[in-house]
């Protein structure tokens, strides 16, 4: 570890919201997030007015980071910044704003996949608290609103993908049972807080059959389909009636789905450290059902605080902290990723 302190500024932007966020060495000296909230009468994230909040948040949100951790752009070391996947506009805006920044103030820039931010945010540590990280080869359940993976995270720079959907990602599971159900955008955390009031044993819902570590998450969606159809012939006040329930039912189910890859991949790897991570790790009846399961078969586990859950700066700048030890920095003719290749 170097002696001297590193300053690293994150910056995030692949999605629908604007971060910045400072770190000195693992530890957060600030992270500020500017939510656009424009999308929720759209019921989903309208690419061209996510680009366009990310260009009126940039400047105010970076400003406040470094304003907040004390230190002047000057004391930066290095520019950390999602390089992708995510939407094309709003990375454009993360990555241009990066670059301009880099080439006025001479700072190294730092890309970061932005997927490897969610996976390092355990080493994210906070000042005045235990900081627990784990160690390696870790596995972590990547969960989000495009990605559901199982990762053995052999260090900071080897992460190997051992499972992953063939077709929807679980967020958009939640998100679709919401919006079938008519409850609203984002789905997750409807369909979480109506989930604690409901049964979880009510209604049943087919559950897949993949191989491996792999997952699918289109089949429970056509059955929950099918399901609401059904008993909304025979009554039509079947989801208003019963919307506790359904959301606690399909939330198990997709629980249940999650687990069951986990658990095999613990088995068969004789991996013992899990963590979780990405915006449905915010879900309480997930992290509920990590930290029992780790009880029982003893796992260390590691369960991100919300505000690390879904979309932020400091994991982009935990990543860019890494990666700026090893020298692994970023070029100014790099452009935005939105998908890679695996
Ligand atoms: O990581 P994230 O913020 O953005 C992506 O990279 O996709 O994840 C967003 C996803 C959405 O599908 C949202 O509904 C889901 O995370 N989510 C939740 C909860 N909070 C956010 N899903 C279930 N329960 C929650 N409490
Ligand atoms: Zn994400």
């Amino acid at each position: 570890m170097n002696s001297k302190e590193v300053i690293i500024l994150g910056i995030e932007s692949s999605c629908d919201d604007t971060s910045a966020a400072v770190l000195k060495n693992e530890y957060l000296a600030s992270s500020v997030i500017a939510s656009q909230s424009v999308h929720a009468q759209w019921g989903g994230v309208v690419p061209e007015l996510a680009s366009r909040a990310h260009q009126a948040n940039i400047v105010p949100v970076v400003d406040t980071a470094l304003k907040q951790a004390g230190v002047t752009i000057d004391q930066i070391d290095a520019i950390a910044y999602t390089v992708g996947p995510g939407l094309l506009g709003s990375l454009l805006v993360g990555t241009s704003f990066a670059k301009g920044l880099s080439v006025s103030t001479s700072k190294p820039l730092v890309q970061v996949n932005h997927l490897q931010g969610h996976i390092l945010s355990p080493f994210i540590k906070q000042y005045n608290k235990e900081n627990n990280t784990p160690d390696f080869p870790f596995l972590t359940l990547l969960v989000s609103g495009g990605h559901t993976q199982i990762v053995k995270v052999n260090d900071f720079y080897d992460f190997q993908i051992i499972g992953t959907t063939i077709d929807d990602a679980v967020g958009e599971a939640f998100d679709k049972c919401s919006k079938m159900m008519g409850l609203g955008y984002p789905g997750g955390p409807i369909v979480d807080k109506l989930a604690k009031e409901g049964d979880p044993l009510k209604c049943k819902f087919n559950l897949p059959k993949v191989d491996g570590y792999d997952y699918s998450f289109s089949g429970i969606k056509t059955s929950l389909l099918y399901f609401l159809r059904d008993q909304l012939a025979v009554n039509e006040n079947f989801i208003e009636e019963n919307k506790a329930d359904i959301c606690a039912s399909f939330q198990k189910s997709l629980i249940d789905i999650l687990l069951k890859k986990l658990i095999l991949a613990t088995k068969q790897t004789g991996i013992r450290e899990v963590s979780i991570g990405g915006g449905v790790s915010a879900n309480s009846g997930l992290r509920e059902r990590i930290a029992e399961e780790g009880e029982k078969r003893g796992w260390r586990t590691f369960i991100p605080e919300f505000k690390f859950t879904t979309d932020n700066a400091a994991m982009i700048a935990i990543s860019g902290y890494y990666k700026y030890l090893k020298g692994d920095f970023g070029e100014l003719t790099a452009t935005a990723i939105t998908r890679f290749s695996k």
